[in-house]
């Protein structure tokens, strides 16, 4: 798989402080800074999975494409977790507010203590959290609205998924995006687990479990490995339908959309296994072994 879950364009950015401690320093430094016994799967899976500098300046080229000259200013981000993509996009404007919207407390939580708090109160106190269902009515019009890392995909239900793609259509003004990601291509049902170093001293897991091809139900779960030989099994666990492109763009259009348009990562140089985290618009796209892409939709 999957540049996909394994968002390949994350591993460029961190990168490692080492030599810079003197020795007496180092000696004191535990041996392996990762283990399954102090891991924290939420900081694990954020250094793994997210990449909320290049989700925020993709939303910030292609508002600029559908809306020219307009500033967008405030982000609604559906299944926010631990709300990596709020936190950015008020970081780089102080005219910025966001809202997230998740049913769980404790990514929520992590998010405040880890993602807002380091960028200080003010910048903070333009991100609103509820605890809520991601159907839920808006305090704001969202200028853009996603939903990433595939959460939608829990909605299992053509009517389901619908109802949700109509709820947001309506939650826009005209000219509003919504934004979502997905990946796919001819290894992504495929029984298999793929791995992937993590700089800093670990390796995520991406399972991908089972896929049931008369329902499209689909058990993927993260795993993170640890160079002292631990493991921590099922971190994150997802039941999913897997939609594909084309349905998907025909539900958006059902929903309301005049315009979806999609957008597939291209192909590191160096590296035509790994994604570049350039997203280009591409009606098509390519029939290769792992493919992610976002679909970009206009009210
Ligand atoms: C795959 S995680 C994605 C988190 C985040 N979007 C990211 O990219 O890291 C899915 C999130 O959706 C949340 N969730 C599940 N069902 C939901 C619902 N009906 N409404 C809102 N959030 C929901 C879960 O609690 C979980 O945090």
């Amino acid at each position: 798989m999957s540049k996909s879950a394994v968002r390949s364009k994350n591993d460029a950015k961190s990168k490692s402080k080492k030599g810079k401690s003197k020795d007496k320093k180092r000696k004191q430094q535990p041996k392996h800074r990762f283990t399954a016994a102090n891991a924290d799967k939420f900081l694990l899976y954020q250094l793994s999975v997210n990449s909320a500098d290049i989700d925020v300046d993709f939303l910030e080229k292609v508002y600029e494409e559908h809306n020219p000259g307009k500033t967008p200013l405030h982000l609604r981000e559906d299944f926010c977790g631990t709300h990596a993509m709020c936190a950015e996009w008020v970081k780089r404007d102080a005219a910025r507010t966001a809202e997230g919207y998740d049913l769980d407390p404790e990514p929520v939580e992590w998010g405040k203590q880890h993602n807002l708090s380091p960028l200080g109160d003010e910048a903070a106190s333009r991100v609103a959290l509820y605890l809520e269902d991601a159907r839920n009515d808006g305090r704001k019009t969202p200028d853009i609205r996603v939903a990433q890392n595939f959460s939608y995909w829990l909605f299992m239900k053509r009517a389901e998924l619908l109802d949700y793609f109509r709820k947001v259509y309506a939650s826009l003004d005209e000219g509003g995006l919504f934004v979502c990601d997905l990946y796919g291509g001819t290894e992504s049902t495929e029984d298999m687990e793929e791995e992937r170093k993590i700089d800093g001293g670990f390796t995520y897991v991406w399972d991908q479990d089972e896929y049931l091809p008369g329902t499209a139900q689909f058990t993927c779960h993260i795993h993170f490995r640890f160079r002292d030989g631990s493991e921590l099994e099922k971190a994150f666990t997802y039941v999913w339908r897997k939609w594909g492109m084309a349905e998907l763009k025909d539900l958006l259009a059902e929903a309301g959309f005049p315009v979806v348009k999609s957008y597939f990562e291209g192909e590191d140089e160096d590296d035509p296994e790994e994604g570049d985290g350039n997203f280009e618009y591409d009606e098509e796209g390519e029939n290769c072994e792992s493919w992610i892409a976002y679909l970009v939709c206009r009210k």
